[in-house]
């Protein structure tokens, strides 16, 4: 089986049409998405919208699902995040606002092998940004991988039963997991990287092959500034789109 791991898409239409296109090509048989799908950029029906088209996605929520659809209040956001949230919620159509109400909060379990899960399975809104972090989730949980988002830097942590090893991906490494290890795995963010790369970042799991292959995906960057600025959301939201931070 080959998933498609993508995350924090963040209304960036331009980054998910062309993560979805360059993938096409690669072929795969599931998309496991981490969440937050909204919030950030300028078109979150556009998002949902094509996001609900998709076939054969498993996915869990992410922490501004929540805030966006008005499921929490967003007090621990920053003045940016919030505008943003305020603003997603009131472009939302009615049907999307509801599908967001109703998007799983997660970890939820792919199969023996695999969870998904936002933030953390033990908390969808823990930020995981170290091998301790990490650590003190494989000391609580048991599958083979455990996907993560959220941070929007793409990582991979192995555990081998006693050290936690964390790297970053780039693009086009290939990953071959080792049996005897457990991993946390974050595919790192389609519409708003935050690892000094601008580029969309997605991954593909061969569960066959035990294989994470890597990606970086160029997308029109000038078309999502653009939005931003015409939907006078803060600025500083599409001038960071071009830097990956
Ligand atoms: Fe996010």
């Amino acid at each position: 089986m080959r998933y498609l791991v993508l995350s924090d898409i963040h209304s960036n239409i331009d980054a998910f049409n062309s993560v979805l296109s360059f993938f096409k090509r690669k072929k795969y048989n599931k998309i496991l998405f981490l969440g937050d799908l909204v919030g950030y950029a300028a078109a979150p029906n556009q998002v949902v919208e094509k996001f609900r088209s998709l076939k054969n996605v498993l996915y869990v929520r992410g922490n501004h699902d929540k805030v966006c659809s008005g499921i929490e209040k967003g007090n621990h956001f920053n003045d940016k995040a919030k505008a943003a949230a305020l603003w997603t919620m009131k472009k939302l159509t009615r049907n999307n606002l509801n599908f967001l109400k109703k998007m799983p909060q997660g970890p939820l379990e792919v199969n023996n092998d695999i969870l998904i899960a936002h933030g953390s399975p033990i908390n969808e809104d823990f930020y995981i940004f170290s091998d301790f972090d990490a650590y003190q989730i494989f000391m609580q949980t048991n599958h083979f991988i455990t996907f993560i988002g959220h941070t929007h830097l793409p990582i991979v942590y192995e555990f081998d039963g006693e050290d936690v090893n964390g790297f970053f991906l780039r693009d086009r490494m290939v990953i071959k997991l080792d049996r005897k290890k457990r991993y946390i795995i974050n595919p790192g963010s389609v519409g708003q990287p935050r690892d000094r790369d601008p580029r969309a970042s997605a991954i593909i799991y061969d569960s066959k092959l035990d294989k994470i292959y890597a990606y970086r995906i160029n997308y029109n960057i000038n078309k999502a500034f653009d939005r931003i600025v015409k939907e006078r959301l803060p600025i500083h939201l599409a001038i960071r789109l071009g830097y990956g931070v």
